[in-house]
């Protein structure tokens, strides 16, 4: 089998940690016999320094053509004036509506080696093992937005369709683990909180009535996530709610620089990309963390490419090199650190 891999490194750290990624997929490929060859394109604030929109018309039509997108970061403070034409942001947030990838997965698992990262107490984080999925095409962040010298506003919409498809998926994932699915909402306040409530206490009784679904408002989950994290299972939330509250969990973890995504549709095309940004107070010093990207990249042999084993591999060999006690910076607390490149270079050492 052959497939084309996109791969777009962005901004800030983002060509730091693709680039491990990629040596990573080139030896599990190859090993097992999957042909996989890369092209490289510009999103973000890299494609808006090289005169092109944020998402360049070549690179969506790569991404359409290619088995899946490994995706770094975009953003930074060069491209943040706030009255600036174009966004890096825009240019992810384009990708994902063209993809239609609009199940973004997003595992949070604490490392045993890195229960003291965390700034919770080690008895609290030993038995976490979540699986937030977000909605991520849809919301707030997709709404009519309007602006007058005196007035903003953003439309937050959601239709019926949209919250059936991403209910269904994590429906799917909660069967294949402990079944308890968390659907956090802000039901008390918001109409589109009330669908989407009515919606999934629906669909979770007509097809997955084996699951517990319990609804919780996002201010709840919030302290939840914190006093009690071990007791979640698979949260299914909408766009924005699920991007605050996963930044919240990688502190279960340890490090932004650990959780990776896998942005799934209809297809078995995905957009795989760590859940960081582009932490342009430490980009281009070869010291950012690339275990999220790295794990990104597992994701993406398990759900694109359908190779199960190569992503158990990497998995196993991130997991391995953190057991052996190598640290980038994040991790480090002031001790000895290794830099990206060599965090990679053990990876693969293993693999
Ligand atoms: C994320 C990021 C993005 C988001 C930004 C960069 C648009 O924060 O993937 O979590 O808000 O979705
Ligand atoms: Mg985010």
């Amino acid at each position: 089998m052959a497939a084309l891999i996109a791969v777009l490194p962005g901004d800030g750290i983002g060509p730091e940690v693709t680039r491990e990624a990629q040596r990573v997929l080139e030896v599990v490929g190859e090993r097992h016999g999957l042909e996989l060859t890369f092209e490289e394109a510009l999103i973000g604030g890299a494609a808006i320094d090289a005169g092109h929109p944020p998402l360049p018309a070549e690179t969506a039509e790569l991404c359409a053509r290619a088995a899946a997108v490994l995706l770094g970061a975009v953003g930074g403070p060069k491209w943040s004036d706030p009255g600036a034409a174009q966004r890096p942001e825009q240019g992810l947030l384009d990708l994902r509506a063209t993809l239609g990838v609009y199940a973004n997965l997003r595992p949070v698992r604490p490392h045993p080696a890195l229960l003291a990262a965390s700034p919770l107490r080690p008895e609290l984080l030993a038995d976490v093992d979540i699986m937030v999925v977000r909605e991520l095409t849809g919301g707030i962040y997709f709404g009519r937005k309007t602006r007058s010298e005196s007035v903003a506003t953003d439309e937050c919409r959601y239709a019926v369709e949209e919250i059936e498809r991403i209910v269904r998926m994590a429906g799917r994932l909660a069967q294949t683990r402990q079944r308890r699915l968390v659907s956090v909402d802000k039901a008390n306040v918001l109409e589109t909180s009330r669908l989407w409530r009515e919606v999934t206490t629906r669909v979770v009784a007509e097809e997955f009535p084996e699951l517990t679904l319990e609804h919780m408002l996002v201010d709840a989950a919030a302290m939840h996530l914190l006093s009690r994290p071990a007791s979640f299972d698979v949260i299914v939330t909408e766009n924005m709610f699920g991007d605050i509250l996963t930044d919240e969990a990688s502190m279960l973890a340890g490090s932004m620089g650990l959780l990776p995504s896998a942005s799934l549709g209809e297809d078995g095309r995905g957009l795989y990309e760590p859940i960081h940004g582009s932490a342009p107070d430490i980009a281009g010093q070869g010291i950012a963390n690339p275990c999220a990207t790295l794990l990104s990249a597992a994701l993406l042999m398990r759900h694109s490419l359908d190779c199960e084993p190569a992503a158990r591999e990497i998995e196993a060999a991130v997991s391995a090199v953190l057991d052996a006690g190598l640290r980038t910076a994040d991790l480090a607390r002031g001790g000895e650190s290794v830099g990206t490149r060599a965090f990679g270079d053990a990876v693969l050492a293993r693999l």
